[in-house]
């Protein structure tokens, strides 16, 4: 096994970088905002984000500038909301989760992000980030999240299993924002989008990762047939695909 470089990631790094510049100033007008931390957002990326990939012209991280800023307008939204409740599924390194843990911390808010994956986050099974780079051994989710540590002890809660076995009988509190990029099925995303709907009120958020995949698009309008929600849909150039988001509001 040859685990990559430090320079080859930080050359993967720009490649993410001028892939998200594409489309950010879009994102940026449809979410309203104006200015952000791009750097901490960047620097989020390159630990959890960038790994070496066949398509080395595919590398971005434009979900986590996506999340950030749908959840900036939440919490904007939502001032009254003493302890935010969010659900994820598909945790993989913690990009996402941390994202979601650092927007909440920069708003000085209080929260819980419930993440869910079924690969466990001990298990050393990461070589091509840029923690399996710089130790040159398999490393797990949890050593890639090191440098975040504070923020995951603070916000971040880890649930290892099956979602499609898990969610059937788990009980949960209203889901204020959930950010779904687990298993990348019909009747998965189905089941995680019945979950999470049922228990949201007005304003309350879902975002849909890779609605660009048939199955996910399929399961995706169906859902919105209900009726109960507003949505659109996002894109990102990113090398030579374009990749799409759906965002959910609860009407
Ligand atoms: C695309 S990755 C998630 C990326 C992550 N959200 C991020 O932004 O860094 C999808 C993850 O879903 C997990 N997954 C796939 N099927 C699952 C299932 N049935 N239950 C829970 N997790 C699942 C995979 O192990 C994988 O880590």
């Amino acid at each position: 096994m040859t685990f990559p470089t430090e320079n080859e990631m930080l050359k993967l790094f720009e490649i993410g970088k001028k892939n998200n510049s594409i489309t950010l100033g879009d994102i940026m007008k449809y979410f309203n905002i104006e200015s952000f931390n791009n750097n901490k957002i960047d620097e989020i990326g390159l630990h959890l984000q960038v790994f070496r990939k066949k398509d080395y012209t595919n590398v971005s991280f434009l979900h986590g500038h996506i999340i950030h800023f749908s959840l900036i307008n939440y919490l904007k939204a939502n001032i009254d909301i003493s302890n935010i409740n969010i659900f994820e599924t598909g945790t993989a390194r913690g990009f996402s989760s941390v994202i979601m843990a650092y927007t909440l911390d920069n708003m000085e808010r209080s929260g819980i992000i419930n993440t869910f994956d079924i690969k466990h986050y001990n298990t050393k099974s990461e070589s091509d980030c840029l923690c399996a780079a710089l130790k040159q051994q398999r490393v797990s989710s949890i050593d890639c999240l090191e440098p975040f540590k504070s923020l995951v002890e603070k916000y971040i809660k880890f649930n290892v299993g099956d979602t499609n076995r898990i969610l059937k009988t788990r009980k949960t509190d209203r889901i204020h924002f959930a950010f779904l990029d687990g298993d990348h099925k019909y009747s998965s995303l189905k089941l995680e989008l019945n979950y999470v709907s049922k228990t949201q009120k007005t304003g309350d958020i879902i975002i849909v990762d890779d609605y660009s995949i048939t199955e996910l698009k399929k399961a995706t309008d169906e859902f919105l047939e209900n009726g109960n929600y507003t949505w659109d849909i996002l894109e990102g150039q990113v090398g030579k695909k374009t990749r799409k988001y759906a965002h959910l509001k609860k009407k």
